[in-house]
Formats: C-alpha cells, structure tokens, sequence
C-alpha cells in the first residue's frame, strides 16, 4: 500500500520529517520548515523532549499564561495556564481578583483514595472463592510488600483489598477492587506495578488451591488503575453577603444572585446545559493541569465520571443564597502529583511547580479545584449578565487581526476602535478593510 511504512520509528528525525514531507505534505513547499522553526536552539532541550514521546517530529506549542491575584486559604497565588483558548486566562484573573476583597477562595480535600482493578472471569462457586481469598489475602499482600515498602514508609501504600462479585452486571466477573493511598505521586505506575504482581499472586494461589472443586477455572483479563476516583475530591467554596456581590456594572447584587443561582441550578438538572457548563470548569482546570504536567485526560475523564455520580449528569458546582449569604462551590475529584512523571523533567513544569510554592498533590488538588471554580464564576457570570460573546470576542480580537496579518499599529488602532464597537469576524474585517482604503487612497 502506498503511504504506509515499516519501521517508521527506527528513522532519524530528520529522515521521519522527510518521509512524511514527501507522502503526506509534498503540496506544501513550506513542511519542513514549519516543523523545523519549532525546534528549540538548545539542543539537550530539544532531545529532552524528543523523547518524551515516539517518533517526534518537533513541538507544539501552547501559550503559558499567569492568572495572578488567587487568595486561597489566605495564601496569595500567581496560578500558571497552559491553553489555547483566547480568554480563559484572562477570566481566571478577573474571578480572581473580584474574590480578593471578599475573602478569598477556601479549600479543603475531603479525601485522597486512589483505585485500581485485578479484573477476572471465575467458573464455579462464589462462597468457595470468598473462602480462597480470605485465607489467601495476607500472602497476597506480603507479595506486594517489596513493592508497597517504601511507599508505607513515606505514610501511603495499600489501604484495602476486597473481592467483588460483578456476575448480575457480566456473567462469571468478579474482581480484586484495591484502594490506594499514594501521597504526592499521581501514583499511575505504582498502582499498576502493584496490580500486576497481585494477579500473578492470585492466579498462582489458584493454581496450587488445594481443595479446588472440579471444573473451577479462573482467567484474569487485565490489570489496571481505575480514573474514577470519587474517593479523591477536594472542595473549593467562595461566599459572601449577597449586597458584596455588586460591582461597577450597575447590576443589582440580588438579582445578579439569584439569576446566578438559577443559572447553576439549570446546570444541574440540565444535561445538555451541565455538560457545557462543565467544560468551561475544565477550561480552568485542564489549563493548570497541563501545566504542572499532570494528565489532562485522567482528569477530564474522571470529573465527567464524577458528575454523572448519580444516575444522571450534573454540574460539578452548585450555588445558593441562605441567609442573605452568597455561597458558590465545587466537589471535583482529581488525581493529581507533585512527584513523578514530568514534574522534575519538564523544566517548565519545574517552574510552574516552583511558583506555586512547590505544593503537596493535596494543595495542587486545592489549587486547581479554584482554578475550576473561578473559571465557571466567571462563565456564569457573563452568560446571566452581558452574554458571553461580549468578553470572548474581546480577547479573540488579536486571533482574527493575527489572521488578517495585522501589523503593530494596525492592531493599536483595532483594539482602541473596538473598545466602544462590538467585535464580530465582520466588523473586524470590514474595520481593517477600511483602514487599509484610507492608507492607500
Ligand atoms: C467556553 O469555552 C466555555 C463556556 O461555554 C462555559 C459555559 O457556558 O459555562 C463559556
């Protein structure tokens, strides 16, 4: 077949960008070079993220943006974004800010349990394989002490083991549902190692089951973590009176509440509304996420899992008004570390790390719940009181001029224009259109 290749892998950089030039990008005399102008000067940099991955061609990058101005349990935070989306960052900074002077963001982990998953297909008797596991758990765990040893000397390791019977859901399913403390690591690998040896265990204490009844048989089918985590969630709350709420806009503190509330409410009976609204949780989240190199797609995964925790799917934030009190929170659970992975390879991540006070997994889990937070305070904020296009198209104003190749004073002129005219592809167009008939005229 043509296009295809054998041991695409095993060429140099440089043969892989040709290979690929020539197959899939031969209408585009610019390829290489634009693969090629990514590449960082410093070349042990450049090697070191080369192999972060397989078959690298160059990098891709994202802006790293500063949320400054996030007081978090009286601890004043410059909050590090990587995202490519235009105003994410500077709404994170304007929730910021408004919550300053009104005490604040708090924060508190209500749990930190990981989960992973030993999953197998039993034939025969359930009473006679609950009776193997118990007299078999201790051996089970002492094979996974060299494994769990330095881990329980740090505080973590193994918190429970438990057979599970999933037969009413899959014929003949059961599995060994492990619970996890992991400390500062996210705790991936070690998870997995552990879950790999514990099925090596189990199957060889079935094999040698002494009294196994006759046509017993057992098949493991993997072994791994579970991104569902709704034993690691941290809670993250603003509140205020209600007649704080009031701001230079004009707005009245009580309707802007309770139009507010009900947003959130709507979030939360509304699927196709709660999932929109999650997501703009995640533009904070994800961007803080990404750069403490943490995974995105665990995270992701795990917080949508955890909205539909209840048989439908929901809002991750809730709001009321009691007493006269303004009070806006979030339970989310996240999976993050602070050791292991990238966090001391990536230099960036390094840095951002280093910026946020190098905090424990459990204060990132503080920090990045905020983060999630104050993005949504600030979505819902302007849905139920400008519209959401307003601010947005503002800060997607460079994007579109960028794209009409704009020069510096071009885009000082747009940006001032646009100050007081609403901003749409076509006023920007017809904007730099004008300017550009009077300078030739
Ligand atoms: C856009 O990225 C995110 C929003 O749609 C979130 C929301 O609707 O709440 C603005």
């Amino acid at each position: 077949m043509s296009h295809t290749i054998q041991g695409f892998s095993k060429l140099s950089k440089e043969e892989k960008i040709n290979w690929l030039t020539q197959n899939f990008l031969s209408q585009n005399p610019q390829a290489e070079s634009i693969l090629k102008q990514y590449w960082n000067t410093d070349s042990n940099l450049q090697q070191l993220h080369d192999e972060f991955i397989e078959n690298t061609v160059t990098n891709y990058y994202l802006p790293l943006g500063i949320a400054p101005n996030f007081v978090i349990n009286n601890k004043t935070f410059a909050i590090p974004m990587a995202i490519e989306e235009s105003s994410v960052v500077a709404a994170a900074s304007k929730a910021a800010k408004f919550w300053m002077s009104r005490g604040g963001f708090k924060a508190e982990i209500l749990g930190t349990e990981k989960i992973g998953q030993v999953h197998f297909m039993y034939k025969g008797g359930e009473s006679e394989l609950r009776i193997l596991f118990e007299a078999s758990k201790a051996e089970l765990l002492a094979d996974l002490k060299p494994l769990t040893q330095s881990m329980e000397k740090r505080g973590g390791g193994i918190t429970g083991l438990q057979l599970i019977s999933k037969t009413e859901a899959l014929e003949h399913y059961y599995q060994l549902h492990v619970t996890f403390e992991t400390l500062d690591a996210m705790g991936a690998n070690f998870i997995n190692t552990c879950l790999e040896q514990l099925s090596e265990s189990w199957q060889r204490i079935f094999a040698s089951w002494s009294s196994k009844p006759e046509n017993t048989t057992l098949q493991v089918v993997m072994s791994i973590l579970s991104n569902y985590v709704p034993g690691c969630v941290v809670r993250a709350e603003v509140n205020c009176a209600v007649g704080e709420l009031s701001e230079a806009d004009g707005i009245d503190p009580q309707e802007f509440a309770e139009k507010f509330v009900q947003a959130v409410r709507i979030a939360e009976v509304e699927p196709y509304r709660a999932v929109t609204h999650n997501k703009g949780i995640m533009n904070g989240i994800d961007a803080v996420v990404l750069a403490t190199g943490n995974d995105f797609r665990a995270i992701e995964a795990g917080a949508h899992a955890y909205a539909a925790k209840d048989g439908r799917y929901s809002s991750l934030t809730h709001a009321e008004i009691r007493n006269d009190q303004f009070r806006f929170w979030i339970e989310i659970p996240l999976a993050l570390g602070t050791v292991g992975g990238l966090t001391k390879l990536h230099p960036l991540v390094k840095l951002n790390l280093e910026m946020l006070g190098n905090p424990s997994a459990p204060q990132l889990m503080e920090i990045i719940a905020v983060a999630g937070l104050a993005q949504n305070f600030g979505a819902v904020k302007s849905l139920t009181t400008t519209g959401i296009q307003k601010g947005h198209m503002k800060m997607h104003l460079m994007n579109m001029l960028n794209l009409l190749e704009a020069t510096k004073t071009e885009k000082e002129q747009a940006i001032s224009h646009f100050k007081t005219h609403k901003v749409s592809h076509n006023a920007v167009q017809q904007f730099m259109e004008g300017l550009r008939n009077t300078v030739e005229k």
